[in-house]
């Protein structure tokens, strides 16, 4: 088999913006995560790129034993998104802390462990192997698995069952490392989910994970993944999960918000930290444009320095400040003045 080379990406410098971001007590040198599920555990992508330059590595969903993951086909295409059934394909805990963690600890890089179970005790058992394992950052906790004890009710659309799997795993981790839960947007109200998350301990909230979907494969003329329906992802997903993003922080604007869903530019990253989010990951995009993340990294910052915000903090939420109010002035007397429009929010005034 020939060797095939890569050529590795080196950053170009950032413009002079702040980029740190604090999620639950613990400062990221910048907001741009990976996102479960789309880079493994980072080896594949630091070919490409120093993934110690990223804000953080989220891995993808580990669970207690090996899985095989679901039959194939497992990815199908639609219009500006994909579907994908992978069914949580993985070695199981203990090889990944002996191969992946391990690497990503010896790397430097900031590790953010997704966990996934199938009951209460499994996350229990996750967040106890976890316990005070060098390069552990933060834990996500990845609530969109059917609870098997609960007919396959999926945790993250029953507040109750959300509720307990965070308590657990909060109640299992260390202090200092965040647990952060990652809803659903297929529920009816995503504020209470995400309340009762925070509500039993909760550090912040990843915001979204896929939409369930499906396709039909027209000249089979049968479902088009193997697992018939399946998460649907990319662009075609960001005015959903935006909106998430956006009505998670209204509701609870102190609680840190990781957003994500069809991330593929900077400006698609501004969005959503304007919505509320302080730090995004970018997912489906990696498997098209495996730099994605850092150019993203690259283009936000700009974005953030000509819109004159030397510090990522003050854009979080910033699409939230009030309707810029109109102040009617006196007419000016020379006739050559445009009214001065005010926001409350630093910019000093907006010429209408
Ligand atoms: C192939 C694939 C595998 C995924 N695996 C996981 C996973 O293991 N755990 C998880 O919490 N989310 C998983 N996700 C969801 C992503 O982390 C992300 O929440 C979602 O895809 C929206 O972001 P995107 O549109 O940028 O991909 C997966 C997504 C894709 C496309």
């Amino acid at each position: 088999m020939s060797e095939m080379t890569v050529r590795r990406h080196v950053a170009p410098p950032l413009p002079h913006v702040d980029l740190s971001t604090k999620l639950a007590g613990v400062t990221f040198p910048n907001p741009v995560f990976t996102a479960s599920g789309c880079a493994a555990a980072g080896q594949e992508l630091d070919q490409f790129f120093d993934v110690t330059d990223l804000g953080g590595v989220v891995t993808k969903s580990i669970m207690l034993a090996p899985r095989s993951g679901r039959p194939t086909p497992r990815m199908a295409e639609t219009p500006s998104g994909m579907l994908n059934s992978i069914g949580l394909q993985g070695p199981g805990i203990d090889a990944f802390l002996e191969k992946d963690l391990s690497w990503l600890a010896d790397r430097g890089a900031r590790a953010v462990v997704s966990i996934a179970g199938g009951s209460v005790d499994d996350y229990t058992k996750l967040a106890q192997k976890l316990r005070g394992r060098p390069g552990l950052t933060m834990v996500e906790v990845n609530i969109s698995c059917p609870n098997v004890e609960d007919r396959g009710q999926v945790f993250a659309c029953d507040p109750v069952a959300a509720a307990a799997v965070v308590q657990a795993v909060r109640r299992n981790t260390a202090p200092g490392i965040p647990v952060f839960a990652k809803l659903s947007p297929d529920v009816t109200d995503i504020v209470a989910i995400a309340r009762a998350c925070v509500d039993a301990g909760a550090d912040g909230l990843s915001v979204i994970n896929t939409l369930l979907g499906m396709t039909i494969d027209t000249t089979t003329m049968r479902p088009a993944l193997a697992g018939i329906t399946g998460g649907l992802s990319g662009p075609a997903i960001r005015p959903v999960a935006v909106r998430c993003v956006w009505q998670v922080h209204q509701a609870l604007p102190d609680v840190p918000v990781l957003g994500m869903g069809g991330i593929r530019t900077g400006l698609d990253a501004l969005e959503f930290v304007l919505a509320g989010a302080s730090a995004v990951s970018v997912g489906t995009t990696v498997f098209g444009d495996p730099t994605a993340p850092m150019r993203v990294l690259y283009e936000l910052a700009h974005a953030l320095a000509e819109r004159g915000i030397d510090r990522l903090s003050d854009a979080v939420g910033l699409a939230h400040r009030p309707p810029v109010a109109y102040v009617p002035e006196e007419p000016d007397p020379v006739g050559d003045e445009l009214p001065v429009v005010r926001t409350p929010v630093g910019f000093e005034e907006e010429r209408a």
